[in-house]
């Protein structure tokens, strides 16, 4: 045999045996794919949530480790969104019109059950618990989870707005906490010519849901109103509501805010009474623990009281709070049910209040003895909770908040007079609840429940 003949076999065999030895792979191939699902975990069913991004921090320290500890099977994704309740308010609607929603668990705030549901976005949960089991929360934050009688949200945690105050410059100027709008005024001014803070009092002004939020506080305490659930009258064009504007004017006017106010949301604020550049805050109780935070020039410093009011009326504090749903569009309810079970229970309640210093929505643990050892404030806060005004709880609320939003930011901000402002708010408020025959969610609200 030739040299060349000889390698020409030699390829052959080579040929042939490389392509033995792949068919001989892929049949391997095959054989341990068909044999093997038993032997490869199951891939864990997982659970999307969006959260603004200043909330995902004590969801993220602890309680969805442990539920994920509990339940291997299943795994939470967080999505943080930005920190505007208006923006994450957005996303969840845009997700939920294009139809196949990303989300399996809605994380709410108190004022959009009725849209959402209204919508059809989320499953009835009405039967899931007893109403022993729902006594437990406080009936304010149940009601904000109702629509038409059917119950689509439960509650996680409350919310309420306080006035915080620098206790420590307060008493060294020899000050007790204000009462009134004028107490408010006198003593901001007096610590800022003394030189202690830089502004006097400070609030979110920036064209968005929490400006509503902070100004029925104001309006509370002017004696007005915004719009009456039962009746749906509105207050928008009453002399109270002016009063009301015409206060918010003069702290930017007097030096007393920041010409910036107009544009802070809740962090902006925060930042800058942490810093300690400010003697009063208008905030949520989220913002203790920061304040009060090892490496916070506040720490000890502070204290909190109901917003002020003019004499004979009472300060209000705005309700707020958030609650889960679960996405009538989620491929797992189930699994999304016992997550809620979790988030809710008791125990795991009280981890997340001793984390956050977020308000609590069982009543049980506003003076529970853990948690008032290390937030003495709680009793405080219980009594500034009783006193929460809703925000309407009418169905078209989502556009009644953007009427108020725009045109308060335009008196606020000088584009417009606070009358001409009014006048067209309560017209276009008007309008709106005339046209959509809008209903109380909570002269509905006592549907079936089990139990
Ligand atoms: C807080 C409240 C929420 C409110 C929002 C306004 O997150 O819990 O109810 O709508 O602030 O910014």
């Amino acid at each position: 045999m030739s040299e060349f003949t000889k390698t020409k076999q030699q390829q052959k065999i080579l040929q042939k045996l490389k392509l033995y030895t792949g068919i001989l792979f892929a049949v391997l191939a095959c054989i341990i794919l068909l044999s093997t699902p038993k032997a490869i975990p199951q891939q864990p069913v997982v659970l999307n949530m969006l959260i603004t991004a200043p909330d995902a921090q004590p969801w993220k320290q602890g309680i969805i480790k442990d539920f994920e500890a509990k339940n291997p099977g299943i795994r939470i994704n967080l999505v943080e969104g930005p920190n505007s309740t208006n923006l994450l308010e957005d996303l969840y609607t845009s997700a939920f019109i294009l139809g196949d929603s990303p989300y399996d668990l809605v994380n709410m705030d108190v004022i959009w059950t009725s849209k959402f549901a209204a919508a059809g976005w989320l499953l009835d949960l009405s039967d899931r618990l007893t109403k022993e089991e729902l006594a437990a929360f406080s009936p304010k934050d149940v009601e904000a989870g109702r629509y038409e009688g059917k119950l689509y949200r439960i509650p996680v945690r409350s919310d309420v707005g306080v006035l915080y105050y620098r206790e420590d410059l307060l008493k060294g100027a020899g000050f007790q906490a204000p009462e009134t709008f004028a107490d408010l005024l006198k003593i901001s001014k007096s610590l800022k010519e003394q030189g202690k803070v830089n502004w006097g009092y400070i609030w979110q002004g920036r064209q968005y849901e929490g400006l509503a939020a902070m100004f029925v506080e104001v309006l509370q305490g002017f004696g007005g109103f915004w719009v009456k659930p039962d009746t749906l009258e509105v207050g928008l064009d009453k002399p109270e509501t002016l009063k009301a504007i015409a206060f918010l004017k003069d702290t930017i006017q007097e030096g007393i805010s920041p010409p910036g106010v107009t544009t802070y949301i809740e962090e902006d604020t925060r930042r800058i009474f942490q810093s300690g550049q400010t003697a009063f805050l208008r905030s949520w109780p989220y913002v203790w623990p920061l304040a009060n935070a090892e490496d916070s020039p506040l720490k000890g410093k502070i204290a909190i009281i109901p917003m002020v009011a003019t004499p004979g009326n009472s300060g209000g504090a705005c309700l707020g709070g958030w609650g889960l749903g679960i996405a009538k569009s989620s491929k797992h309810p189930q699994e999304a049910w016992k997550a809620i079970q979790f988030f809710t229970n008791e125990e795991v309640q009280r981890q997340f209040i001793l984390k956050a210093g977020f308000v609590p929505s069982r009543r049980s643990l506003f003076t529970d003895s853990q948690i008032v050892s290390k937030y003495p404030h709680y009793p405080q806060l219980l009594k500034i909770a009783n006193q929460a005004v809703l925000r309407p709880p009418i169905a078209q609320y989502a556009q009644a908040s953007d009427i108020l939003q725009r045109y308060l930011s335009a008196a606020l901000t000088n584009r417009m007079t606070p009358e001409s402002a009014m006048q067209a708010a309560a017209n276009e408020t008007k309008l709106l609840l005339n046209n959509s025959k809008s209903r109380s969610v909570l002269s509905v609200s006592a549907g079936p429940q089990r139990g």
